[in-house]
């Protein structure tokens, strides 16, 4: 893979690299509130892919822009992701018991501290991202990335999706339904990481458009490569339950397309992605065999 070496010592350093910083911008746990402090990094340390910060350095760096800058917001969007993970676990959505290879945060943490530690993430999100308007006073790109965080996680984003996808468990679903919930509940955040990264680089609106055009892709791959492995993984090499989508009775991209087709799918919007990046007319090697490799993740 590439010329730089190998990829998966490239994506060991680059997953470092956004723990470290993730590490950086948590919350003390200290005083009163210190339970609920210790939820929200239980979950934060539990070591997920870090795959949202990662992408939005790398698209910091595809456009040449100050790394420093992109770090609260790497932190950030893994907190908003992060938040999104715990209530999506919660008894009265998914109803998971396991996550990132650990007992998920209300399991240990009871369902109350669950709710709590959940939203004072998504809350912790933007006042790391506020803490960026003094590294760069008088920036209006922070403002702008600030904005699309919001607008990505909020009701016209991952929230709006996750409300489709709860409201519809065990109900037939048209596919365009289930395009949208896909488009909101999972690209949305990939949008705002890779969108955030552009912006904070001083992409213009154009390159921004393509940028948001390729992670829409990359999500929507994204997410039918986890209902994949939702029926061919295990619980083992996931870090969380199999066989959720089933439990729950939804419908997704296998249960209408059967594996192979969806696996096909997956391949085409991947493609799909890489070529609106292509329209660039920049290079990061490293960020194009990422999204290449998502295609055929096993976790
Ligand atoms: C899980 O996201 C939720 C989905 C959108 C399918 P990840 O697969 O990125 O989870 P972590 O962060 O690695 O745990
Ligand atoms: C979750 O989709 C997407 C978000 C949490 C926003 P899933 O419910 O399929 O994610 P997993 O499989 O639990 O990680
Ligand atoms: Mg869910
Ligand atoms: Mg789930
Ligand atoms: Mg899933």
């Amino acid at each position: 893979m590439g010329h730089y070496g190998n990829f998966n010592d490239e994506l060991k350093k680059r997953t470092e690299k956004a723990e470290e910083v993730i590490r950086r911008w948590l919350p003390e746990e200290t005083g009163f509130a210190k339970t609920m402090a210790e939820a929200m990094n239980y979950s934060m340390c539990a070591g997920g892919k870090r795959l949202r910060p990662i992408l939005l350095l790398e698209t910091c760096r595809l456009f040449g822009g100050d790394e420093a800058l992109a770090e609260p917001f790497m932190a950030a969007i893994e907190m908003i992701h992060t938040h999104s993970l715990i209530h999506d676990d919660l008894p009265a959505i998914d109803n998971d018991d396991y996550r990132r290879g650990r007992l998920t945060t209300h399991k240990v943490y009871g369902e109350a501290m669950g709710v709590l530690s959940g939203v004072c993430l998504l809350n912790y999100a933007y006042e790391t991202m506020f803490r960026a308007f003094s590294m760069a006073p008088g920036d209006g790109r922070v403002l702008k990335a600030v904005k699309i965080m919001a607008e990505k996680t909020g009701i016209r984003g991952m929230l709006g999706g996750q409300s489709v996808d709860v409201e519809n468990d065990g109900k037939p679903i048209t596919k365009d339904m289930l395009d949208y919930i896909y488009q909101h509940k999972t690209s949305a955040l990939i949008e705002a990481a890779m969108m955030a990264g552009a912006v904070l680089a001083g992409a213009d609106e154009r390159q921004t458009s393509l940028v948001e055009e390729a992670a829409l892709n990359i999500g929507l791959a994204f997410q039918i490569r986890d209902d994949i492995l939702d029926v061919t993984s295990t619980s083992q090499e996931l870090g969380k339950p199999v066989r959720s989508d089933e439990k729950n009775n939804k419908v997704t991209y296998v249960t209408l397309l059967g594996i192979e087709e969806a696996s096909r799918q997956v391949a085409g919007l991947s493609e799909k992605a890489l070529s609106a990046l292509s329209g660039l007319n920049k290079k990061n090697e490293f960020l194009t065999d990422l999204i290449r490799e998502m295609v055929s993740r096993r976790k």
